[in-house]
């Protein structure tokens, strides 16, 4: 079978690392790929977001199944398109992928639904959105309702802070028409989770819990990022927790779209807060989460290409998915300002040596000449499992060691608020 993975990201590589092991693939492709990706897929220079000649390249190299990484497409119509043209494809179509592309489509499927979520309300006037700000103060959270990088969220500590984020997103568009409509939110207090399951649009099975790390600095300082790391397990995904939110929010989520005409299959991610009041939904993504996904699937037991064949046929109820009871821990290294702005092009170091240690995953590298070079704001995941987390985390970060390159930066203390607990 040949599989094409699509995207570039660290994501991307675990994927391509998972599915390389599968005895029923015979080879993997990846648009476009980077640098780690390349010493183990054929890339391909495509950009993710470039659905027709995505197509073509599907059509051309022959392609038995093809893998979506990031949002962007999924949003814009390659599960329709593919569908169309007789290829199987992992991921959901573009009515179900909404559910990550429209915060305020998100929103009202948890009221019509019941599932837990924050209080909000939806403008599309920015007068109208900051009068509510200065009816219901702060804390309080705004929302950009369209794809906007993962920068579209503003956790305001004042109603400053709030108002500004309302102005640009809604009269300056630093989001562009992704802030045609804001979603204003409640603070929501505790502890967050993220929890990715398989679905193939009746079964849900949720995959191993993780927790990420978003903001740039140690102990949750400084701006929010794509991600600085994630580990798995997350102790306070309890068995209790498990079970409630299966209940009460993963199942009535792919029934609710179900019932909204918009049938889910693939992976769904929800970002849950852990309030005193129970788990309720931050988010969802229609896709595997990055950095969660370095972590999550170092510790899948059971063939990739199974589980997805079996949600392309309906009968995910048939599989029986297996995880490793070890610990996995990915630290993500970047570049010096992200965040902001980032050089590119700093030559990487002890990429080997460190790959003896744990799993180095590649995010922003392209190669040059026989070197391996930064290209992106988050560089690397490098991923390790252990016993226990804390060795997951002494693995992960005795692999780091062995890496370096000009302006790296990388948390000190991913997994550690579960050594805490
Ligand atoms: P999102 O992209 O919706 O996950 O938001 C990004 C981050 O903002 C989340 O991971 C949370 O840390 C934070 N966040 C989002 N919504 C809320 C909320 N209602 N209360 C507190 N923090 C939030
Ligand atoms: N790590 C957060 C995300 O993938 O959206």
């Amino acid at each position: 079978m040949k599989v094409l993975v699509i995207g570039g990201g660290g994501r991307e590589h675990a994927l391509v690392w998972k599915l390389k092991q599968s005895p029923k693939v015979t080879e993997v492709y990846c648009a476009p790929g980077n640098a780690g990706i390349a010493q183990m897929a054929t890339c391909v220079n495509v950009g993710a977001e470039d659905i027709d000649g995505l197509l073509k390249v599907a059509l051309e190299k022959g392609i038995d199944l093809t893998v979506v990484g990031p949002e962007a497409p999924l949003i814009a119509g390659l599960g329709e398109k593919f569908r169309e043209a007789g290829l199987k494809v992992f991921g959901p179509r573009r009515r179900a992928a909404e559910i990550e592309g429209s915060k305020a489509l998100a929103k009202e499927i948890m009221i019509k639904y019941n599932i837990p979520t924050a209080k909000y309300a939806k403008f599309t006037e920015a007068g109208a959105a900051i009068d509510y700000i200065k009816t219901n103060g702060a804390p309080i959270v705004v929302k950009a309702d369209g794809l906007a990088a993962g920068k579209g969220v503003i956790v305001a500590m004042d109603e400053e802070t709030a108002i500004n984020a309302v102005k640009d997103i809604m009269e300056s568009k630093v989001f562009g028409e992704s802030g045609n409509i804001v979603v204003i939110e409640e603070y929501l207090e505790g502890e967050e989770v993220s929890i990715l399951a398989f679905t193939d649009g009746e079964t849900v099975v949720p995959m191993v819990p993780s927790q990420d790390h978003k903001r740039v600095f140690d102990g949750d300082e400084g701006p929010n990022t794509g991600g600085m790391g994630a580990y798995s397990p997350a102790p306070v995904y309890t068995p209790e927790l498990h079970e409630t939110a299966l209940r009460d929010i993963l199942i009535p989520t792919i029934k609710g779209m179900a019932a909204e005409g918009r049938h889910y299959e693939g992976v769904i991610y929800a970002g849950l807060m852990v309030t005193k009041d129970g788990p309720k939904v931050l988010e969802y993504n229609a896709r595997f989460g990055d950095p969660e996904t370095q972590a999550v699937l170092v510790r899948l037991g059971t063939d990739l290409v199974e589980i997805i064949e079996a949600i392309l046929d309906k009968r995910l109820a048939e599989v029986d998915i297996k995880w490793s009871n070890q610990a996995a821990v990915c630290v993500v290294m970047a570049s010096s300002g992200y965040p902001g702005d980032f050089a590119k092009g700093k030559v990487i170091k002890g990429l080997e040596e460190a790959n003896k240690v744990g799993i180095v995953f590649h995010a922003g590298t392209k190669g040059q000449g026989d070197e391996i070079v930064t290209s992106g704001g988050r560089v690397l995941g490098v991923t390790a499992l252990g016993d226990s987390i804390k060795d997951a985390i002494d693995n992960a970060y005795r692999a780091v060691g062995k890496i370096s390159f000009e302006g790296m930066q990388y948390r000190k203390d991913i997994g550690y608020r579960s050594l805490n607990r």
